[in-house]
């Protein structure tokens, strides 16, 4: 098959994994015959240098005319004295708004050889694998009316959507879960929240169409106290944005660093594939960045622009065989592990490539 993939690797570590992620897709394409061409192009700080501004018009450009956009991440320190509109992380918001993906995708995957990375204990998170599916373009972050009126001690933001944004993300969550262990925990407030109400009757009326899968509605509060007690009982989250947004950033407890988390943005123009992470200047050149996260969104590509599901789990089961050898990037290392042995960026790729 044919993959035309816009590669924005952006600043600080960006590069550095984005390498790891690139080097794996074409070595996928190279077993599988198939042809994925990659096209760079600028955003975040190496934008501003090179053209004065976060997303150059060629970069929109090339972004939309792909079959996916992998971005690295973007930021640097030295731009900190700009407005936050023509700061790289500009840049960022850009793109995503141009590409119009509403639904985002947050695997957390609890990887046993790191089970002992995680604050909670190993029985609890050993083999825990939620997908967070996040609406991302509705919800407090963009309802209408939202204002600070600055003299009368009031703000207001609006949560509001639309039984058609509920749908449609929804449709997605249960869409994932046939593929996956055929449950959907739908996360709301309903006992508070008109929205919410909202939200549940339009959930439950969508899982009719999908009779294998099963069902459950939490409310937020307790949910956030269940992802840390039972994280293995759950398969696919859906969420409202902040209420994704809090509890996604919560399951990161579960999985040892921030460097391991993928996240695919889907249902727009074009699907929009990062890390999780930033630009971590603090290591940035120092060949100490976890390049797994970067991989990891390397097999949603295949997964989901590409309908290669099978690369896609053999590079995440090559992930678990590289990690089981007690391969380690300096921030999932734990002192006093002696099975552990550190390796650099380049290295973890290449072992994940074997
Ligand atoms: P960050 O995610 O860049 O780093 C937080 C901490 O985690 C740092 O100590 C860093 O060294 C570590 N870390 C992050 N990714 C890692 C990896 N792959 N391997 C090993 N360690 C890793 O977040 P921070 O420091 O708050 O922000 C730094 C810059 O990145 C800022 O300019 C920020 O705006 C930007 N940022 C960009 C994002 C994006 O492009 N999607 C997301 C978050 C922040
Ligand atoms: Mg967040």
């Amino acid at each position: 098959m044919k993959l035309n993939i816009a590669v924005l690797a952006g600043d600080g570590i960006g590069p550095e994994v984005t390498r790891e992620a690139t080097t794996i897709l074409r070595a996928v394409a190279e077993f599988g015959g198939h042809d994925f061409v990659f096209t760079p192009a600028l955003i975040g700080g190496v934008a501003i240098t090179g053209t004065g501004g976060p997303l150059p018009q060629a970069t929109l450009d090339i972004a939309l005319a792909s079959d996916a956009v992998v971005l690295g991440a973007v930021g640097d320190n030295k731009f900190n004295a700009l407005s936050p509109d023509k700061r790289p992380e500009a840049g960022l918001l850009q793109i995503r708004q141009a590409l119009g993906g509403f639904a985002n995708l947050r695997p957390s995957v609890a990887y046993s050889a790191l089970a002992g990375n995680s604050p909670l204990r190993p029985e609890v998170t050993a083999g825990a694998d939620i997908l967070f599916v996040r609406e991302l373009l509705g919800g407090l972050y963009f309802g209408a009316p939202r204002w600070w009126n600055r003299d009368e001690n009031e703000a207001i933001n609006t949560m509001r959507y639309t039984k058609n944004e509920i749908v449609r993300v929804a449709r997605i969550a249960f869409e994932l879960a046939t593929r996956r262990k055929k449950k959907v925990t739908s996360v709301d407030k309903a006992n508070v929240l008109e929205v919410s109400q909202l939200w549940r009757a339009t959930v439950t009326e969508i899982a009719a169409e999908y009779p294998e899968v099963t069902l459950e509605h939490q409310l937020v509060d307790s949910m956030a106290m269940h992802l840390m007690n039972t994280p293995r009982s759950f398969d696919v989250v859906l969420t409202e944005n902040l209420f994704g947004d809090i509890l996604s950033d919560e399951s990161g407890v579960i999985t040892g660093s921030l460097g391991m988390l993928p996240s695919a943005t889907i249902g727009g123009t074009v699907n929009l594939y990062e890390p999780v992470h930033g630009s971590a200047p603090d290591i940035a050149g120092t060949g100490k960045a976890n390049p797994l996260g970067a991989i990891l969104t390397a097999a949603m590509v295949l997964r989901h622009s590409a309908g290669l599901e099978a690369d896609a789990a053999a590079i995440e089961a090559a992930v678990a065989q590289v990690l089981a050898t007690g391969a380690r990037t300096a921030d999932i290392a734990r002192g006093g592990d002696a099975n552990q042995q550190l390796v650099s960026t380049q290295e973890m790729g290449k072992l994940v490539h074997q």
